[in-house]
């Protein structure tokens, strides 16, 4: 079957600023020579330090940034370094949830307006109350009350927000959702919330999903696969289940070291000496 996702050599690089006025300009290899191939329904999860190029692979993969070379193909069809009206008809179907949870929502929009955006792109021909009907309907499916469609971002705590963007990126039914550090700004008890929801509206929306996260624990919750990068680079690409039992890579081992708090991780509890009971 052809795969809903597939990254062939993917390179990104960008300029770094002039040492000196006859220095050569330096480039910092953000993405270096990055494949793999996405299954329909799947969960990918890309782990890697800060800087390792996680999200300049995510924006190279919905085509918000042209690669420097390599290609990226949606169900088969070329849909990187294309002039954008020719990307505009797949867009609907490939929607990303972005790091900055501030940087997805217009501070000035009403978040009904936010929400009804891609909407707008995806099906102009829907009538003002058919819209506002699938905002709501949105809205109530992420945990939100539909009456809240007045209000600004700045009026919802960080976990509203994230549930806002992501109401915003599932309006227009997509197929692919790319997700950068979704719940990396939320304290713990939210992060559950969230991830809970998003592994739902994935098997409810049938979707396929590229997640990224510095965390393991939020990449073993969700992922069937993973992709572990260090320097734009993929150190290792494993099941998700083979990559935790017997990881490959000396710098996975490293990272799984720096996380000890992995939830299935955790020391069975003794079944003789559970209880001190006095006696
Ligand atoms: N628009 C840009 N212009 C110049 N350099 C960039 C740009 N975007 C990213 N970089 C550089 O590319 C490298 C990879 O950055 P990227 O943001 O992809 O990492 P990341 O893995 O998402 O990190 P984090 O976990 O901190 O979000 C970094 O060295 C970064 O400074
Ligand atoms: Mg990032």
């Amino acid at each position: 079957m052809t795969p809903v996702l597939e990254a062939i050599h993917l390179h990104q690089a960008y300029p770094l600023p002039r040492q000196g006025l006859f220095e050569r300009r330096q480039r910092v290899q953000a993405v270096r020579d990055v494949s793999f191939r996405l299954e329909e329904g799947q969960t990918l999860g890309i782990v890697g330090e800060s800087g390792s190029g996680k999200s300049t692979l995510a924006r190279l993969l919905v085509a918000l940034e042209k690669p420097r070379s390599g290609e990226v193909l949606f169900r088969g069809e070329r849909i990187s370094g294309l002039p954008e009206r020719s990307i505009r008809p797949v867009r609907p179907l490939i929607q990303m949830i972005f790091q900055d949870p501030f940087g997805s929502l217009d501070p000035r929009m009403r978040i009904g307006e936010s929400i009804a955006e891609p909407l707008g792109v995806a099906e102009p021909w829907l009538e003002v109350g058919e819209r506002a009907g699938r905002v709501a309907a949105m809205l109530e499916r992420v945990g939100l009350q539909p009456d809240m469609v007045a209000r600004y971002p700045h009026q919802f705590s960080g976990g509203q927000r994230q549930r806002i963007a992501i109401a915003r990126a599932l309006i227009t039914k997509p197929a692919l959702l790319v997700a950068d550090e979704p719940v990396s700004a939320l304290d713990v008890s939210v992060q559950a919330q969230i991830l809970n929801l998003l592994f739902d509206l994935k098997l409810e929306f049938g979707l396929s999903m590229v997640v990224i996260s510095h965390d393991l624990a939020v990449i073993r919750y969700l992922c069937d696969e993973v992709i572990v990068m260090a320097s734009g680079q993929v150190v290792e690409q494993a099941a998700t289940s083979r990559l935790f039992a017997a990881p490959q890579a000396e710098y996975t081992r490293a990272l799984m070291a720096a996380m000890p708090l992995l939830p299935d991780a955790r020391p069975e509890t003794d079944p003789a000496g559970g209880d001190i009971s006095p006696g």
